[in-house]
């Protein structure tokens, strides 16, 4: 079978037996299969996730061959539950344990020191360890069923959309993976949030599904490390997140759509935030929530650009989003799938 490369779009009919429902069995042969060394994509709560064992060096090269994804971009692992998490980890300083209890199983990544356990692929190269647990029932069966910590980044080609449903993943790694357990969408539909949690140091890394209001009901005011800025100089950066990232085929610009003339729309597609939006003459219209809840944006999001990337169009106009609460992650995918 063809390798599909990223933004390519197969129906699910046509890439065979890839796609699996989940059920007992087929999670007990996924979890079979990670612990074999195979790659297994999964639904998350956030978005799908391209598992290995993680602490199987080889295997965990395999996730980074498949999505293309450069050794320097370390990759977060998944456990259900403390006695896992003390696997993988050295420590966990209060404030870690804080968090977790509060926000575990959920959207939220601690960025931690890692244990011997854990492969230096996994961690490319740094003393630290990327750690979630996820609170999806079928990411949390398959790990169970696995018996082993999974890493998995999302299950997209490096530096483009993730994946909000098992045909995204299907459309973009093809026959790479082993396996793809479909639970349709995902809840949230944008990544989880990261928190770096270790030697004495506290900052956001990356704006995700789990607020900052609510963050920092546990943590107090959070240094910001996701954006350059006088704050940022003296803090560490997440090793992936690139300017250019989150990226659609399509050129993508973040505009009001009032301010782009009617004549300049007839080749465009219009990503728009809410209702009412002037979409004259768009080629293409998607509204993430009609009423402006950005909780259903959020969840809409890379739907929508898989949909709009499909139609090859000359640009994709993405109307801004509020800053606040989860807008705050929109707003920073929609800036990195801007920038060229
Ligand atoms: O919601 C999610 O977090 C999804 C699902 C599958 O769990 N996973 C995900 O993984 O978004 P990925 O690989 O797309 O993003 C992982 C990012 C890295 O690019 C890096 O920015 C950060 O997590 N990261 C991981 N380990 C780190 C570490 N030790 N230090 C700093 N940043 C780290
Ligand atoms: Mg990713």
């Amino acid at each position: 079978m063809a390798r599909y490369f990223r933004g390519d779009r197969r129906p699910a009919s046509e890439v065979g037996g890839v796609l699996v429902p989940v059920d007992a069995e087929s999670l007990a042969r996924a979890g079979a299969l990670l612990r074999a060394g195979g790659l297994v994509a999964f639904p998350t709560e956030t978005v799908y996730g391209l598992g290995a064992n993680a602490l199987d060096a080889v295997a965990v090269a395999r996730i980074f061959e498949a999505k293309g994804r450069p050794a320097f971009d370390p990759l977060i692992v998944h456990v259900t539950g403390a006695a896992m998490l003390a696997t993988v980890v050295r420590d966990v300083p209060d404030l870690g344990r804080r968090l977790i209890e509060r926000f575990w199983p959920g959207p939220l990544t601690l960025v931690l020191e890692k244990s011997e356990a854990v492969p230096d692929i996994v961690s490319a190269g740094l003393p630290t360890v990327g750690v979630r647990s996820p609170a999806h029932p079928a990411a949390r069966a398959l790990i169970e069923a696995a018996g082993v910590p999974v890493a998995a980044p999302s299950a997209n080609r490096f530096g483009g959309l993730s994946p909000t449903r098992a045909e995204h993943v299907a459309a973009q790694l093809g026959d790479a993976v082993d396996t793809i357990l479909d639970a349709g969408p995902t809840a949230h539909g944008i990544e989880s949030t990261i928190v770096l949690v270790a030697g004495g140091l506290l900052a956001l890394l990356r704006h995700g599904a789990l607020p900052l209001e609510l963050l920092e009901t546990v943590t107090g005011p959070l240094p910001d490390a996701t954006t350059p800025g006088p704050e940022r100089a003296s803090l560490p950066l997440a090793p992936g997140q690139l300017p250019a990232h989150y990226a659609p085929r399509t050129p993508l610009c973040i505009v009001e759509p009032e301010s782009v003339p009617l004549a300049e729309r007839t080749r465009a597609g219009l990503l728009a935030f809410r209702r009412p939006v002037d979409e004259r003459d768009y080629a293409a219209v998607r509204v993430l929530s009609a009423e402006g809840d950005l909780r259903e944006a959020a969840a809409a999001l890379f739907g929508a650009l898989h949909e709009l990337d499909a139609l090859g169009l000359e640009r994709i106009d993405a109307q801004p989003v509020p800053q606040t609460g989860v807008g705050r992650a929109i707003a920073d995918r929609l800036r990195r799938a801007a920038f060229r």
